[in-house]
């Protein structure tokens, strides 16, 4: 087991049937199997006493999530060393007179260990297993946070079990296969069931493996390492909150963590409540169950599966939102609203980010920017807005998507007179 846990987290309690768990006991899902979320609770008065602007700003961006290790739910000794976050937030001036805009930023979270925002989850939820003396974890993911398990656990000794789709991304696999994580690609079996999460489960029945996975009802640490990106980006924007937030969606883990972090900055006086800014979560059309029950006004009780998510951006087709429940809440707490996005403004908006600011990003990375033209066209935002675009995972996870093959380059021979053919 070995050494302490955080001090201060006070207990955690399932979303769904209100249940209390005390911290010591470890609890990783509600005991009555209801697919609650166990929400972590701080005492945030004793957090408040130790951490503020001035100690956040005077420690090393070389820690990681642990930089705000007060509200972590689990100890900083288990670290790995991998050195996740302080990702740039990046103001491109060709970006934004492309778009017309006057302060529209982009924080490159594909500038995280293994390419994408999930390692900030997996580094809390692996360092909890560390913590709490589990030896192999198990994941259900498209790929993006199963390669993030798969890095912190062979950097913390920790046996991976990972189930991906059947048509699983080339970039995935092979990060997944090379960390050294057991790779298996799972039948679809039933329409609107994601028979990854399903196995996971299953497996965690059956072997007692430790549920990494980044869906708050199975893994309740995870869910606390991306709220960081809230506290950073307030940082970097001088301790002034932007005016919205695009965020790529697929099960909600994201905006649930962005949401708590907001709350978070709340409880320690760092923001004020009519500083928030907008979330607002963006889904691919063909996969889009929580944004259409935000804009329609539909309970999460209520939300049915996709029976047939479909999209270029294969991270967001989780056929159900997990954590649509917080989700939910952090956008009408903020005001924001949700928005969808086809295949060709996503393929678009990949080329856009590439070509005009420099950053290159996978489908599913880049929907926040395809659903930023389209806010823009319509009014619901201003062209001199301050909008943080978050940027969640890299092209090179998925250059299948974006490339046929090198045979679409053209081959020549070292000879300028080739060349100016070419170019002519
Ligand atoms: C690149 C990328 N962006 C965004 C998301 C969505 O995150 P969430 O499922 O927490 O909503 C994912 C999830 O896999 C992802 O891979
Ligand atoms: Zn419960």
């Amino acid at each position: 087991m070995g050494g302490g846990r955080s001090r201060f987290v006070v207990e955690l309690i399932c979303s769904r049937c209100g249940r209390r768990y005390r911290p010591e006991q470890g609890p990783v899902m509600c005991d009555n199997m209801d697919l609650g979320r166990l929400d972590v609770v701080y005492d945030y008065e004793a957090v408040k006493e130790v951490l503020g602007r001035e100690t956040i700003a005077s420690r090393p961006v070389e820690m990681g999530v642990w930089r705000y290790w007060e509200l972590m739910p689990a100890s900083k000794e288990h670290a790995a060393p991998l050195r996740e976050g302080w990702t740039p937030l990046i103001f491109s001036r060709r970006l934004n007179d492309f778009l017309g805009t006057r302060s529209v930023y982009l924080k490159d979270e594909t500038r995280n260990p293994t390419g994408s925002f999930k390692d900030r989850a997996m580094a809390v939820g692996v360092a909890k297993a560390v913590e709490l003396g589990k030896r192999v974890a198990v994941t259900a993911s498209s790929g993006n946070a199963a390669s993030s398990l798969a890095a912190y656990c062979a950097s913390s000794g920790i046996s991976c079990y990972a189930f991906v789709p059947e048509d699983v991304s080339l970039g995935k696999a092979a990060q997944l296969i090379t960390f050294g994580a057991k790779l298996f690609r799972v039948r679809a079996v039933e329409p609107g069931k994601d028979p990854t999460v399903d196995l996971m489960v299953k497996a965690v029945r059956a072997f007692g493996w430790y549920p990494c996975p980044s869906f708050g009802p199975f893994n309740p640490y995870q869910v606390e390492g991306p709220k960081t990106v809230v506290y950073e980006l307030v940082e970097q924007l001088g301790w002034k909150s932007p005016d919205a937030v695009l965020v790529p969606t697929g099960s909600g883990c994201f905006l649930t963590g962005l949401w708590k972090g907001l709350r978070d900055l709340m409880a320690l006086g760092i923001l004020r409540e009519e500083e928030l800014p907008m979330l607002i979560p963006v889904q691919p059309e063909g996969n889009q169950q929580l944004v259409r029950a935000i804009n329609a006004g539909i309970p999460f009780e209520r939300i049915q599966p996709e029976p047939n998510p479909r999209s270029v951006a294969s991270g967001l087709l989780d056929p159900f939102p997990w954590d649509g429940d917080a989700a939910i809440e952090g956008v009408k707490k903020t005001r924001g609203k949700g928005v969808a996005v086809p295949d060709e403004e996503i393929m678009d908006a990949v080329r856009v980010l590439a070509s005009k600011a420099g950053v290159f990003a996978e489908p599913s990375g880049a929907v926040g920017l395809a659903a930023l033209r389209r806010l823009l066209d319509e009014g619901f935002l201003d062209r001199s807005d301050r909008v943080v675009v978050l940027v969640t995972g890299s092209g090179l996870k998925e250059v299948e998507k974006l490339l046929g093959g090198v045979g679409e380059v053209p081959l020549i021979s070292p000879e300028v007179e080739e060349l100016r053919r070419h170019l002519s």
